[in-house]
């Protein structure tokens, strides 16, 4: 006999499980990046409005199917339409090559995060020290290890003991953080050779619309790159909706916890923005923010940390301790998504299926780590991009198989079985569904159509550049 399902105890514990999912290093690493280049806030207005429409749609139904069915990915489509199958094993394989990868980046904030707190902040913010860093042999695998073990330990937990508790103290513990460290850097300035420049011109750079001089091929870019940028940082696509979806109770009104999950997503990308854009442009300038990824956390915000002076070693402290909440709330979500998929699928213990994959993430996050030194190429991506082991699992995942995924989703909910499947499941305690109408274009027409145009770009077809 199969035992209960597990389920959140409340909705609150769903709401933080689900935003600690959403809220990670997409939100802090290019979200602030993407508003600097992209016309501030044009950018900010166009990924509002797809938040609305786009994200919505796609997290409506993610976590409906979750819910409706009980099932994890791996399982779920089939329960839903037989011969849907393929879809659940894409999405099961998506977290499958994410965790790794997550994990030795976890492993890279958690290095960080030591070496402030052990007063080495200075080397850190010195040329050089994260290439020399990745490149070592073994001290990357062991921050990455312990990463990874600590995300397991969490899952084996269980899904109230682990994930839910996790949450509820992390992502708390995060926002206080995310709200502090933006008012301190409003408050910063900088004699940078006559001119001073504030957090408050910095943060103009986010907000007021840049629009003069833009192509209509520009304006594409904002709304290609929003679009990419929403649908990583909602976690959509790869699976972890419909696990944390299936562990929604009946009675739970899910419509209100979709709209607190994207309020709290979108609000921690701005707030990041309103961390990030002034201390970088106060400190570096508007040129600091050319950097995204790795090379802006990494490099140039310690940077910035060491130009503040004393108050620096501080507050990278909290900074880096903040970055790894989030990275740990999003990696138990994607570790859940796989473990779920094994008991399920195989009828195997929590225990078991952690301990499965753990083996599997392991071998491929060493594999990672290999690739920037023993194991080192340079291969080139569709989007110009040199790209090591890690880029390539990132780029395969992210821009081809989770597009993939998502377009498969619209296609079996607003064709195959009629968004009626969705909608009866959001409203089956007699709930409104507020944009209904949108939803049901969106499912079928809009979201398919602009995902594929996703898709087509990551295969390097065409560029708006
Ligand atoms: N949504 C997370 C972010 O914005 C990223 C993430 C990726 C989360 C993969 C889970 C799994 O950073």
């Amino acid at each position: 006999m199969q035992k209960e399902r597990h389920s959140f105890s409340n909705s609150i514990g769903f709401v933080l499980a689900a935003a600690g999912s959403a809220v990670g290093l997409g939100n802090i690493w290019r979200f602030p990046y993407l508003a600097a280049k992209d016309g501030g806030g044009l950018f900010l207005l166009v990924y509002l409005i797809l938040a609305l429409t786009f994200g919505f749609t796609l997290l409506t139904s993610e976590i409906a199917i979750g819910r409706k069915t009980k099932q994890s990915p791996l399982t779920a489509y089939s329960k839903l339409k037989e011969g849907w199958k393929p879809i659940g094993i894409l999405a099961c394989v998506v977290p499958m090559m994410i965790l790794p990868y997550y994990c030795v980046i976890g492993g890279w904030v958690m290095k960080y995060a030591v070496a402030f707190i052990t007063g080495d902040n200075a080397a850190a913010a010195s040329d050089g020290y994260f290439t020399s860093f990745i490149t070592a042999d073994t001290e990357p695998m062991v921050y990455g290890v312990i990463f990874l073990l600590m995300t397991c330990f969490i899952i084996y937990l269980g899904v109230n003991k682990g994930i839910e508790s996790f949450s509820k103290i992390l992502m708390p513990a995060l926002l206080i953080l995310v709200i502090g460290i933006s008012i301190f850097s409003l408050t910063l300035s900088n004699n940078d050779g006559g001119s001073v420049r504030t957090g408050l011109q910095g943060l103009k750079i986010l907000f007021i619309p840049r629009i003069s001089g833009m192509s209509v091929s520009d304006v594409l870019v904002v709304v290609m790159d929003a679009m990419g940028q929403l649908f990583y940082s909602l976690s959509i696509a790869m699976g972890i909706m419909v696990a944390y979806g299936s562990y929604v109770k009946d009675e739970a009104n899910l419509m209100g916890s979709i709209n607190q999950i994207e309020i709290f997503d979108t609000g921690v990308a701005f707030l990041a923005g309103v961390m990030i854009i002034p201390a970088v442009f106060v400190f570096m300038g508007e040129e600091g923010m050319s950097s995204s990824g790795p090379g802006l956390m990494f490099i140039s915000i310690p940077k910035v940390f060491e130009a503040m002076g004393g108050i620096g070693r501080f507050i990278g402290i909290l900074f880096f301790l903040m970055v790894l909440f989030a990275a740990l709330t999003s990696s138990i979500s994607i570790l859940e998504a796989i473990v779920s998929s094994f008991m399920d699928q195989f009828k195997i213990s929590r225990r078991r299926a952690t301990a499965i994959e753990f083996v599997i993430a392991l071998v491929l996050a060493l594999l990672v780590c290999l690739g920037y030194n023993k194991l080192y190429f340079e291969f080139s991506l569709p989007n110009g991009v040199t790209a090591q082991i890690l880029d390539i699992m990132d780029y395969v995942s992210n821009n081809i198989l989770m597009p993939i995924v998502a377009i498969c989703t619209c296609l079996l909910i607003g064709w195959v079985l009629t968004p009626d499947v969705v909608i009866d499941e959001v409203t089956r305690n007699g709930e409104n569904f507020q944009r209904k109408k949108l939803y049901i274009v969106m499912i079928r027409f809009v979201a398919p159509v602009m995902l594929f145009i996703l898709l087509l770009q990551s295969f390097g077809v065409f560029s708006f550049l």
